[in-house]
């Protein structure tokens, strides 16, 4: 038997964007957060460097800005940056004040104050971090407020499948009015009716073989919003993290910029540096630059890994300052107080997605975009170290505020059909899934990686595009379950990653191709946003 629920707002997701949207709006708002597995499984629970945010009194907001914007190589939207950036005190604030944490140190006058590290990118000192674990800090803290609010239900182990929309209910008008919810325990899907839904269903680093991201990161927000006519922008720029760590059973394991910004070293097997050779900031030059050398440098040499050195630090400062990866490390036999770590890069980060504004509006009514899922305008072409958990604080705020204001005269939401199973049978060839799966992750990495040509890209839309055709008959003719949910949209998501790297004709940020090797701002000074309109008429273009 089916379930309906009736919320007034429903949050698709539970990391560092969705719980917080859930408490701000709890006190007024009867809440539902719907989340795939356990409430804190989340990119953000791993995040390890910290929160960026201008505390120091020799740091500026103008600084901090500037900094993003030349990071985001010229795609930042100078607003938005402005607007977020601005707002990384409160949001610090706001953490501390639910007990976040954050690392302290002892300054001027004997005053407790907290401990700025530093990483890529950033001139001054401004991470905000809880040793190397400030995601595990954030999220539990924002958890343990979450579970004992009386306005908030969790549905854990829940998976949301699609939008439900009015105009396809044939209501006669365009809004979101919730969602349908696959059940993992029971197998089922629930109706989930809403009066505001809120994607925070965060990045997509499962569509790559090699990923820092944990299983759950498999784009469906930007899938889901995608099919709900929505526009996605700049889905080119994956962010690749220069220093993951090389080990057959690390899985992958990332090894936080904060080691480079506490004086960690980049070596080639020699024990050479080589950071100068690509920029003159070395080991703190943004990541696009950073993990671009290492691809160069591993190529050239034919290396399996590099090497990242801090040994020549006191081993007591290791040890305080990095006790996660300390930890991790010694479990694998490398003692990174006495010798170097072999590092790869992986894909770490989601720059583009659902176009969405300041306060988080996406182009449907009724439907907010926010965290890793959504795309501002804050990261441009490659963003800035530690900006992210920042955008989803901010931007929790600024949503939740629009949706406080926009509450009077809109109308409850209407009955809704259940799913409708009527026409399917269940599969017997789930190893098919499973296939495409794999396929899929790999001739990512090897074809849309750190490094791109227009002729692998081209054979990746091949492939995608097969595979999209087979899932959608298995989907159309099959009961739904939990993997072929996550293979439909990571399909979706990579064929609009190609799509937007295969329209920019030129070099920008974490989007490198060897056919357009120079950057090139009198045409390309844009964002790539595309909306299925324009997909359309591409493909009838590509195949006359
Ligand atoms: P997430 O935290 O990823 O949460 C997404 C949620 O949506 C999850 O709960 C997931 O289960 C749920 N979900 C997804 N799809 C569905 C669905 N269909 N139905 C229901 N639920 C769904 N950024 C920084 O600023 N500083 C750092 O130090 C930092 N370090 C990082 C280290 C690592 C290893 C990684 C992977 C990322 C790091 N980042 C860092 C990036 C940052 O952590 C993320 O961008 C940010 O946490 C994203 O938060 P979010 O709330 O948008 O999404
Ligand atoms: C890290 O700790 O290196 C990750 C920081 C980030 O992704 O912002």
């Amino acid at each position: 038997m089916s379930h309906q629920y009736d919320l007034d707002v429903l949050i698709l997701g539970s990391g560092a964007a969705g719980l917080s949207a859930a408490l701000r709006l709890a006190e007024r708002h009867r809440v539902g957060v719907v989340t795939k597995g356990r409430l804190t499984e989340s990119n953000t629970l791993y995040a390890q460097g910290g929160i960026s945010a201008v505390l120091d009194e020799e740091d500026s907001v103008a600084s901090h800005v500037e900094d993003t914007i030349d990071a985001g190589a010229g795609l930042c939207n100078r607003d938005v940056v402005q607007y977020v950036v601005e707002r990384g005190h409160q949001c610090v604030r706001w953490l501390q004040d639910l007990g976040a944490p954050f690392t302290t140190r002892t300054g001027a006058g004997g005053r407790t104050e907290i401990h700025l590290t530093r990483e890529g990118g950033h001139s001054h000192r401004r991470v905000v971090h809880a040793a190397d674990a400030t995601g595990h800090a954030v999220e539990t803290t924002l958890e343990s407020h979450v579970r004992a609010h009386p306005n908030i239900r969790l549905f854990e182990n829940h998976l949301a499948i699609d939008l439900i929309l009015a105009a396809k209910l044939g209501l006669g008008y365009r809004r979101c009015l919730g969602a349908y919810v696959f059940d993992r325990a029971n197998q089922r899907v629930e109706t989930f009716g809403a009066r505001f839904t809120i994607l925070a269903t965060g990045g997509a680093g499962k569509v790559y073989l090699y990923t820092t991201n944990p299983d759950v990161a498999t784009g469906d927000g930007i899938a889901m919003a995608w099919r709900a006519g929505c526009r996605v922008a700049n889905m080119e720029f994956i962010q690749f993290h220069p220093t993951c760590l090389y080990h057959p059973k690390a899985k992958t394991f990332l090894i936080t910029e904060a080691v480079r910004g506490e004086g960690g070293r980049l070596l080639l097997p020699n024990g050479e540096p080589f950071m100068h050779r690509f920029d003159a900031r070395g080991e703190l030059a943004p990541r696009d630059i950073v993990a671009r050398a290492i691809d160069h440098e591993m190529k050239r040499l034919g290396a399996d890994c590099l090497y990242l050195d801090i040994s020549h630090k006191d081993a007591d400062f290791i040890r305080e300052h990095f006790p996660t990866v300390h930890g991790r490390c010694m479990e694998l036999g490398i003692d990174m107080t006495r010798q170097p770590i072999p590092i790869v890069p992986a894909t770490h980060f989601l720059c583009g997605g659902v176009v969405s504004d300041i306060n988080g509006r996406t182009d449907l009514p009724g439907l907010y975009a926010i965290g890793e899922v959504a795309c501002t305008g804050l990261h441009g072409a490659n963003r800035l170290a530690s900006n992210s958990l920042l955008e989803c604080c901010v931007m929790a705020a600024a949503c939740t505020d629009d949706i406080r204001n926009a509450q009077v005269g809109t109308s409850p939401v209407p009955a809704l059909p259940p799913w409708d199973e009527s026409q399917v049978t269940d599969s017997d060839e789930e190893v098919v899934v499973s296939h495409n799966w794999e396929e899929l992750r790999r001739f990512m990495w090897d074809y849309v990686g750190i490094v791109r040509t227009t002729k692998r890209m081209q054979r990746a839309l091949r492939r995608a595009q097969l595979l999209h055709a087979e899932i959608a008959e298995y989907y159309g003719n099959f009961r739904v379950t939990n993997d072929l949910i996550e293979l439909r949209n990571l399909v979706q998501v990579a064929e609009l990653i190609i799509h937007s790297a295969t329209l920019r004709r030129e070099s920008r940020g974490l989007h490198y191709t060897l056919d357009y090797p120079e950057r090139d701002d009198r045409t390309w000074l844009r964002d790539t946003i595309l909306c299925a309109d324009t997909l359309i008429s591409n493909r009838r273009a590509a195949s006359l």
